[in-house]
């Protein structure tokens, strides 16, 4: 059957891409977590879908940052953390596809990104200073790294996130926060887990 996909951001959402391009005419379309995942998907010849065209998604793919052993995450290193929150929010099933080292015990070594309302960014840093984290302005170029959504990334380093859900949802309710890089809440389905092995399938 024809499948309709949702298609993540990072260096293994881009191999999946490239998979499903040899596949695209199994697959109805695609909805994009960013404008560079889009612009891939389109040149592979798949249709890509606004998400308020669509009302299921059966399956949303995706890489990680890091994964804990109960399917939560951290993603967000390319930036593009809010419309994957969002679409992972639509999705039945998220499938998180990394290698054996984004596997870890417990979250809070790769920095946590959080996407913040540029005007906030100053308040919202001294809030999560209040929570035990040590929040940095995204650059690039020397200048504020500014997502698809024209905010701002503040990486919070020097954590060590034993309740993953708990922190989500206190980072969630800070005001001029669009949203946090910790997928909890909602984490995944099912990992594939690339070992030397061969793939490692984990399901939560
Ligand atoms: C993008 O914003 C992230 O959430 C990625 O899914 C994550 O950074 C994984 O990227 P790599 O596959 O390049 O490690």
């Amino acid at each position: 059957r024809r499948v309709l996909f949702r298609s993540g951001t990072g260096s293994t959402a881009n191999f999946f891409i490239d998979a499903l391009g040899e596949i695209r005419h199994r697959i109805k379309g695609a909805v994009a977590s960013s404008e560079s995942t889009a612009a891939r998907l389109a040149a592979r010849g798949i249709t890509v879908f606004d998400l308020n065209q669509i009302d299921q998604i059966p399956v949303y793919v995706d890489g990680a940052d890091e994964i804990d052993h109960s399917g939560a995450m951290i993603k967000g290193s390319g930036g593009a953390l809010t419309r994957e929150k969002i679409v992972a929010s639509v999705a039945e099933k998220f499938i998180c596809i990394a290698d054996q080292s984004k596997l870890v015990d417990v979250l809070g070594k790769y920095p946590l990104p959080v996407e913040v309302i540029p005007m906030a960014a100053a308040s919202v840093t001294r809030a999560l200073k209040q929570l035990g984290a040590d929040p940095v302005l995204r650059l690039r170029d020397g200048s504020p790294y500014r997502t698809d959504n024209h905010g701002y990334i503040l990486d919070l380093g020097g954590l060590h996130i034993n309740d993953p859900k708990t922190l989500e949802q206190q980072i969630n309710q800070l005001a001029g926060v669009v949203s946090v890089g910790l997928f909890a809440l909602k984490g995944a389905s099912v990992c594939l887990l690339g070992t030397e092995q061969g793939v490692r399938h984990i399901q939560y």
